[in-house]
């Protein structure tokens, strides 16, 4: 059995008066059965690993460079998230691969430097509605997903969240069939490219709108092994719930 991950993406919000949250999430689920991370801005993250330090809250970064050092303005490597305390990193957002470019390649680079420097490499899959509705919404996620995982993946080095683009910070979720297609759809890639055993290991999240009220929905869906969360994890009130409702699934 997998086990579960409850991941908050926090997006460019929160400064030092936000870390009071992480306390909050501690005392509310002191003992979650999943795993419990929250991904802050780069700057909290030294400061929200001091916070975190004794509770079962992980800390990670939302990108990272690919290479280990050098002439990189304004980038960070991922053994600098590592030493201020993250253990994750989110790789190749739709508003990273929209707003940076980022490609397949450069994701799949950023990938194999997280899993160098020790972090664990949620990489993010998804299609725009536009290619929903054009019926390719299997044929991007997979070239995503074939593109952007390393080779040598495995459960513990990658965790996999597909994230519809039209579903992300809009309120709109895509049925439970949808993301049960595209999960399973995943799952069989995966197992087809690393076997049974290590696809088996890997972790699917589903990410876009989610929150309380469509969260137990959501995690009763085959090959849903935990969530994504922007909006909703911001304060432990909101994101607390969502860990209860993956708990109450699988732990
Ligand atoms: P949302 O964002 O939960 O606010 O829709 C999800 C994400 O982008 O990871």
């Amino acid at each position: 059995m997998r086990r579960g991950l409850a991941a908050g993406n926090w997006k460019m919000n929160g400064t030092g008066g936000d870390l009071g949250e992480i306390a909050l999430l501690a005392a509310a689920h002191p003992a979650p059965a999943s795993e419990v991370l929250i991904c802050p801005p780069a700057t909290l993250i030294a400061r929200m690993a001091d916070a975190a330090r004794g509770t079962p809250i992980a800390v990670g970064g939302q990108d990272c460079h690919p290479a280990e050092k050098g002439a990189h303005t304004g980038d960070l490597s991922a053994a600098m998230l590592a030493e201020a305390g993250a253990s994750h990193v989110i790789l190749g957002h739709s508003e990273r691969r929209a707003d940076h470019g980022e490609t397949d390649d450069l994701v799949r680079a950023k990938a194999e430097a997280a899993r160098a420097a020790g972090l664990t490499a949620i990489v993010c899959v998804g299609e725009t509605l536009a290619e929903r509705e054009a019926g390719r919404t299997l044929e991007i996620v997979e070239g995503q997903l074939a593109g952007s995982v390393p080779d040598g993946a495995a459960g513990d080095t990658l965790v996999v969240a597909y994230e519809p683009v039209w579903a992300i910070g809009t309120g709109l979720t895509p049925t439970t069939e949808q993301i049960a297609e595209v999960h399973a759809a995943l799952r069989a890639a995966l197992t087809a490219r690393f076997g049974a055993e290590i696809a088996g290991a890997i972790r699917l999240l589903y990410g876009g709108s989610v929150k309380a009220a469509n969260a137990t929905e959501i995690f009763a869906v085959a090959d849903v092994d935990g969530a994504l969360v922007g909006g909703a994890s911001l304060k432990a009130a909101d994101f607390g719930p969502i860990v209860a409702a993956l708990d109450a699934r699988l732990g």
